[in-house]
């Protein structure tokens, strides 16, 4: 068993990692990245997720463009970057930022859903599903970190939800959560800063 040092190193170290080496994640890793995945907790045990995963060049390639386009709508609707920022970051998704040699798409299926399946900010069984589905691709994350293998969480595409979903075929009542870049990384980011833990608690 994982020592709880093991752990904390992981936890400590890992960063977003946004440039990829291109070679291929063996099969026997993927599985153990999935495997850790299921293991998170779910809500009401009801493993309410589905995983995507993308490995072929061509697929890989159309999910970039996507990608870059979603990062474009992020930028330009909500963080509503001057558009110099813009072209910059469009050129740097352009020359391979964020092309990753895998990536798993992360689904829940909203059918499943008793309260009719409305993906409502106020609907407690939604939210609790979503946290699962989070609860999965953090797992992901910090495994593939302890394997050697650097991510980034990507939530711009649920921008583009609906041209994600025609790309992957998954059928309407599906939802995306978020979609995993995944590769050996090119780049070593330090973590990043934290505010201060002092802020974000309190004891009662
Ligand atoms: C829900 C969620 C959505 C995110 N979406 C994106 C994204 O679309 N593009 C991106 O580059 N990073 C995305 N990130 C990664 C964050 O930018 C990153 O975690 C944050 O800047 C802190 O950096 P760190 O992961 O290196 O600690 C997302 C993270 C989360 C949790």
């Amino acid at each position: 068993m994982a020592s709880e040092r093991e752990l904390m190193r992981v936890v400590e170290t890992r960063a977003s990692v946004r440039r990829f080496r291109q070679d291929p994640i063996p099969d026997e890793v993927l599985k153990k990245i999935l495997w850790s995945a299921v293991r998170a907790p779910t809500a009401g045990g009801r493993e309410n997720w589905f995983f995507v995963v993308v490995k072929s060049s061509e697929m890989r390639a159309k999910i970039h463009r996507l990608i870059i386009d979603s990062h474009i709508r992020y930028a330009r609707d909500i963080a509503k970057m001057p558009s110099e920022r813009i072209e910059k970051w469009r050129k740097l998704m352009e020359e391979g930022m964020y092309l990753a040699p895998l990536y798993i798409a992360v689904y829940i299926d909203m059918s499943r859903l008793t309260s009719a399946g409305e993906a409502d900010v106020f609907n407690s069984e939604f939210i609790m599903e979503v946290q699962s589905a989070a609860a999965a691709m953090e797992n992901a994350i910090l495994t593939s970190w302890s394997l050697g293998i650097g991510s980034v969480w990507l939530g711009a595409p649920l921008l583009l939800e609906e041209e994600f979903r025609m790309l992957l075929d998954m059928p309407r009542e599906y939802k995306l959560m978020g979609i995993l870049a995944l590769g050996y990384p090119l780049e070593t980011p330090s973590p990043r800063r934290r505010k201060p833990l002092e802020e974000v608690f309190k004891v009662l």
